[in-house]
This record gives structure tokens, sequence and C-alpha cells, in this order.
């Protein structure tokens, strides 16, 4: 498919076929008011993902056909228990269906979502996901409640660990190859799940990156930036929509008619249904928008919230509304449709049981193959002083800090099923690569993550004397990051520092790697080491990846999915910012700002505004050069581009490997438009891919451009072109890129 051509997903389509909406009408037809609510709510059994309700009467409820929905139930014989429940003993027989957080895998324990967004190859991502919804279906779960596509600039969110980073067009690209793993060809194969694209919409602009807070933005930034990657997962098919716990402009998005009605099913034609977040209708009272219960389940459902998650709110309320004339049967209706058409589109009816001997989990060579590649293309490299890495055989190691041998703390967030007994740390793969050479390895732990205390640091110089390289395995734990972690403080936690800073007073050559759920801050650090690796939370195969770019096995290829700021203070931080008036530009921001030309620009008194890595960024043992970018034609007619749908331009390039190893560079296209009568971005990435280079050989690039790219939102929010602007275009391996060329739009 061409990229600006609008084909309908196969399960959008699915979902709005014929022969399931008789069905759907046949049995809606024989259900109570209570039947059709039951199916709108959904209950929490297990261990709870947020805060909880204290009930336990599920089975009972089941056994009442007042449940449509179970999330948390764990393991095959747990769902095949339920659902006996619901098929041999409630009146009308509808199978349950069961959700859970699958998000970077159940079992297989695959990078975090930031790290995956990092490969820039959607291609292997789907693949990981397809795994992750196989293993899940196994045990009974065909609803996994991901992607999470919320873009988030803001590094002091803990929740940036579980989106693709800060940008809009990468973000699109992840969120497809996302919902086609999860989904496959067909809702209704055995080893397909429903994707819930999250959280609808917005959730990554909190205020100050507190979670849960308040976003305010304009329309034209909530369109321009935050809602193609949602816009994508729907185009792509995604079966389920979650909506999210912030307000937008004001309204709750769980409360929200004109992000769930008028955009997802009026402009995207959405024909799934959306769940709410974990009681989020309940939390519209907080909110202030409702008194009380009812008024809270009235006002989530009008707006397009057709299933309730353990607001416990729906049943009872939603019947009673009926009854007193509030609410139409036909809202309650609409919404048990949509999320009956889901579960015939899954095949649920027809098998709603699953083998438990098949469910049992096997670890084979190929899963742990596919984890390994992701974390090898998700792990980047940001500094490589005087070619440090990768390291030669024979020399002798030190192997410093608390992440080096934490299996828990390389699962990362949302770690579903997995187990850190799958995970080989960075400690065992090196002491498996070592094994030959007699102290070839010294192990120290130095410190804790959260620590002030100092007592293990002279064990860790010691170690770091006896040997010629130091590999520091530094950073955050699986629990700093993630839902309800936000944190004001970025740097290296703890005394993390001081260790670095006294393994570097040996002498020694330190290669700083850092385990985290979001860009830290790492000015300092930066300057103790020779190296310095983003490893993020790699998963099961951390260390054997981890090894395999320290020596060289294979090259890094990964590049940011977020900019790396250099202090807090510049937070938020992003690349494709708008210019200002007074830009800084050239001005030297290091010197005073003494005099006219260096005070009156938009800068920091103490401050670069300059990130310390910027989007894009990845180094490899390589280097490549590029050809300027070729537009394929000088000028454009802007009617032209709006009527045709496919592609209006090709933009090529050249790509050399330059260097004397084979590697992966990840081509990025960016694009300004200048003249418009909006202010726009001063770069946008507008394509990427991942090329793999022998020493010398090059190759040429196209990009395919279209509308999608082209266009931007005006001041009524609709998207345009506009004759008489001017396109400007970079081509290189950063979102500093400089190869240059320009075309007109007439
Ligand atoms: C709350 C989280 O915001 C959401 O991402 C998650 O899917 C639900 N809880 C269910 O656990």
């Amino acid at each position: 498919m061409k990229r600006g051509v609008r084909t309908p997903a196969p399960s959008n389509e699915q979902l709005a076929g014929g022969g399931l909406q008789r069905r759907v009408e046949a049995l809606l037809a024989r259900m109570t008011l209570e039947e059709k609510v039951g199916q709108l709510a959904q209950y929490s059994v297990g261990t709870p993902t947020g805060p909880g309700t204290g009930r336990s009467d599920y089975e009972t409820l089941v056994r009442a056909g007042a449940v449509g929905s179970m999330l948390n139930v764990v393991g095959a014989q747990e769902t095949n228990r339920y659902q006996r429940i619901a098929l041999e003993q409630s009146r009308l027989k509808i199978p349950l269906l069961f959700g859970f957080d699958v998000i970077h895998g159940y079992r297989t324990t695959m990078p975090i979502p930031l790290g995956m967004a990092a490969s820039f190859d959607p291609a292997l991502v789907e693949q990981a996901m397809h795994l992750a919804a196989t293993e899940a279906a196994a045990e009974g779960i065909r609803w996994v409640f991901s992607p999470m596509v919320d873009i988030a600039r803001d590094p002091r969110w803990g929740r940036v660990a579980e989106g693709s980073g800060e940008d809009p067009f990468l973000g699109a690209a992840m969120a497809r190859a996302y919902v086609r793993g999860y989904q496959g060809p067909s809702l209704s194969e055995s080893t397909s799940v429903a994707a819930s694209v999250k959280h609808f919409a917005a959730y990554g602009g909190a205020e100050a990156g507190r979670d849960y807070n308040t976003v305010d933005m304009s329309e034209v930034s909530l369109r321009q930036t935050y809602l193609p990657p949602y816009q994508a997962a729907i185009e792509a098919g995604s079966a389920t929509l979650m909506s999210a716990f912030n307000t937008l402009n004001g309204v709750p998005a769980t409360a929200n008619a004109h992000l769930l009605t008028d955009i997802l099913r009026g402009e995207w034609g959405f024909n799934g249904f959306v769940v709410s977040d974990w009681t989020a209708v309940a939390e519209l009272r907080n909110h202030g928008i409702a008194l009380d219960g009812p008024s809270a389940a009235l006002k989530a459902l009008s707006a397009g919230v057709d299933m309730d998650m353990e607001s416990h709110l729906y049943a009872p309320e939603l019947p009673r509304l009926v009854r007193e004339g509030k609410l139409s049967q036909a809202v309650v209706d609409k919404a048990v449709r949509r999320v009956l058409r889901v579960k015939f589109a899954l095949g649920l009816f027809e098998h709603p049981y699953v083998d438990e001997k098949v469910a049992a989990y096997v670890a084979t060579p190929e899963k742990r193959e596919l984890a390994r590649r992701l974390a090898e293309e998700s792990i980047v490299l940001l500094e490589n002083k005087g070619g440090v890495l990768p390291l030669s055989p024979g020399r002798k190691v030190a192997l410093v800090g608390p992440l080096a041998d934490a299996p828990v703390d390389m699962l990362g967030t949302w770690n579903g099923k997995g187990d850190p007994r799958d995970v080989v740390t960075l400690r065992a793969a090196l002491e498996h690569r070592l094994r030959g050479t007699p102290g070839a390895l010294r192990h120290a732990r130095g410190t804790e993550v959260l620590s002030a205390d100092s007592s293990g640091f002279a064990e860790a110089v010691a170690a770091a004397r006896a040997s010629d390289v130091v590999i520091a395995a530094l950073g955050e734990d699986t629990n700093m990051s993630g839902e309800a972690a936000s944190r004001t403080r970025i740097e290296l936690p703890g005394n993390q520092l001081q260790l670095l800073e006294a393994l570097a007073a040996t002498g020694k050559p330190v290669v700083l790697i850092v385990f985290s759920g979001r860009p830290l801050a790492l000015t300092e650090a930066q300057r103790q080491v020779a190296a310095l690796v983003q490893a993020w939370q790699p998963g099961i195969e951390a260390g054997p990846a981890l090894a395999n770019l320290l020596w060289g096995d294979v090259d890094f290829s990964a590049r940011l999915p977020i900019t790396f700021p250099r202090s807090l203070g510049q937070v938020p931080l992003y690349y494709n910012h708008l210019n200002t008036g007074r830009p800084a530009g050239q001005t030297d921001l290091t010197r005073p700002a003494s005099n006219g030309v260096e005070k009156y620009v938009s800068r920091y008194l103490d401050e670069r505004n300059t990130p310390l890595y910027p989007f894009g960024h990845g180094l490899s043992y390589t280097s490549f050069d590029f050809s300027p970018p070729q537009p394929s034609a000088p000028s454009l007619q802007a009617r032209a581009v709006r009527e045709q749908r496919g592609e209006v331009l090709r933009v090529k390039t050249q790509v050399r490997n330059a260097g004397a190893r084979p590697g992966t560079v990840v081509a990025q296209l960016y694009l300004r438009i200048l003249g418009t009568s909006l202010a726009q971005p001063v770069r946008q990435l507008v394509g990427f891919q991942r090329v793999t280079l022998a020493p010398g050989e090059s190759r040429e690039l196209e990009f395919p451009l279209g509308f999608q790219e082209l266009s931007f939102f005006d001041a009524r929010a609709t998207r345009v072109v506009e004759p008489g602007t001017r396109y400007e275009l970079w081509v290189g391996d950063s979102s500093e890129a400089t190869r240059h060329a320009s075309f007109t739009m007439e």
C-alpha cells in the first residue's frame, strides 16, 4: 500500500461485514437490558493494575451474564475456568473476552517500546508482536491493551517508556506494526489478538510530565503531532481503542465526544469498540464534570465509551438510567453491538476455550533469537571517543554497577508474564564470552540504583585498576518508569554519578551502559566516559545483545526516537519545534549574554538550546555519506497534490558506507515548509529506511512523498497544501542532517 492511500484495514472491514451484523442482531434481540449492560462491563481478577475496588463475586456475575470482559486473568486454566462458567451456566452463553497488558511481549519479553522504536524497524517489531500475540492467545487472552502510541516530549513522564517517542511519523509507523503483528491477517485466526490502541488522546502531553495530569493544547497541535499514530493504528485495523485518563482542553478524554465520536468514528470510520481506562469513568467525578456515579456513566457512554473498565458503574447505573428515561436504550444497543462484533470477529463463539496442554510455554531458540535481534537493533551507541569500542579480544574487563546482574530490571515496565529467570544478564553474557581467559572479567556491584552508600566504591575501583577497560552498567530500575512513575530528577539516580567519577579517576577507559525507561540527563556522566550506550530495558536477551554489540560481532544500528536533553530545565525539548522570531541560530551560547546580539535571542543564560543527543542520533562502527536529496520535480502544483492521493514526489539520495566495516544506517528524510499561513516546525521526519551496506558500497534510496507528508494543518485545523510555499529537505542519519535541497509549491 502506498503511503497516503487509505485502504480500509481487514479487521475494520470484517467488523462492518453483513454476516457478522446478522449474528449480532439475532443475539441482541434475545438479550435483556441487564444482559446487554453486562457486555459493557469489564472487571479485573488477579493482580490489579490500578486502584483496587475490593469486589470478589465475579463467578456469580459471570453466571448472571453480567460480565462482558475480564482483565488480568492469567493462564489457560484460569481463562478456561471462567469461560466454562459463562458458556455452561449463563443464560445466553456469550463467551467472555479476556484482556491483558501485553505491551512488549507476553512471556518472551522484548525491549520496552521506546527501545523497540529506536530500531526504526517496523517489520521486526511486527514479527515480535506477532509472537506476543501467539503466546497470549495460547492462554486464552485474545485482547491486548496495546499499542500505546502517546507522543511524549517530556522525559519526566514515566510512561515515555511505553510509547515510541516524540515523533508522529515514526510513531505512526510503529503503531501500524504493532497492530499488524497482533491482529495478523484476520482476527479469527487462533494466534490473533485484538489490539487496543491507547490512550486516546494526547495522554503524553501531561503538564510537567506528571502522570494523569492535565493536557491543554491547540486543535492544530493535537492533529499535527499527537493524533497521527492513533489514526495509523485505526487505519491498520485496531479492533478496539482505550480512552485516556486526562482532560484535553478541559474535557476528560473519557467523556469526550469530539474525540470518541466526531474524530474516531466520524472522520476515521472506526467500527470497533472503545474501552475506558481503569476506573476512568468513575474518575469523571474527580475531574468535576460528573456529580455522581449515574451522571459519570451517562456522560461516558454518551460520548462514546462502550465498555467500562473497573469503574463498576455501567452496571448497575445504565439500566436504571434507561428505566428512568434519562438514557435511550438505542445508545446502549449501539455499544453492545460494537462489543459483540469484536467477539464474533475473533471467533470466540466457535472457539471459546484453549487447549491447556498446548498453552504450556516452550522456550525455543527462535524466540530468543528474535528477542536478541530486536535488542541489538534497539540499543543506541551515543558516544565512542577515540574508538574505544568495539572491544578487542583479550582486554581485561571490570564489570561494575547495580544493573550488570539485575534480571528483573532488564524486563522493564509491563513485563506481562515475563520471567526474570529467562533473562541473560550482562554479567552472565560476559562470563560466557570471556570464560576461556582466567582474570579476564572482574565484577563489582559498586552501589545500588538508589543509594547514598559508597562503601562498595573501593571494590569497584580496585576491579577497574586491575583491568584494561571498565564497563559500567548504571541507570534506573524497572519501577522507575512506566505508569505512575514520573520523576523530577532525571540524572543518574542515587550516587551512581559519583561511582562513575571514581571509576574514571582510575584513568581506565569507561564504557557506560545506561539502562532506563526514559532519556536521562547524561551531561555530567558523558564527560567521564569513553563510550556511552543507551540500552533502555532490553528484555530477556539483554546480556548477549550487549556483548555482541560491544565486541563488534554486530554493529550498532539504533537511533534515538526521543531527544536527550542536556538538563531538565530545557524540557520539553524536541526536534520538531517552531523556530520563534528570535532563534538563537549561530549565536555562541557558551558566552555570557553580554551584548545585544547575544542577549535578545530565544535562549537560556545558563544552558545551550541544543540537546545533548538529538532525535535520530546514533553511531555505528562505520560512517556513512549521503548525496544531497534530489526531488523528482523542482516545483509541484498545490491543486494536483490535493487531488492525487498517492505518491506525488519522489526524493532520491545516494548513501555510501565510507568506513572499513559493514554497517546499517537509518537514512532519514526531513522537511520544512516555509511561507505557510501557520508557522511550521523547523524540521519533521517524512521518511526513513534501514540500509545495510558493505564497506565502500553505495545504494540509491528513494522516498515517496504524498499529500500526507506535504500537507499541514491550517488555523481551522484542516489539512491543506498552500501554493506559494517553499519546501526544504534534508537527508542524513539524524535530525541534524545537513544534505539539503528545496522545491516549491505553486
Ligand atoms: C491503566 C493503564 O493506563 C493502561 O495502560 C492499562 O492498559 C490499564 N491500566 C489496564 O491495566
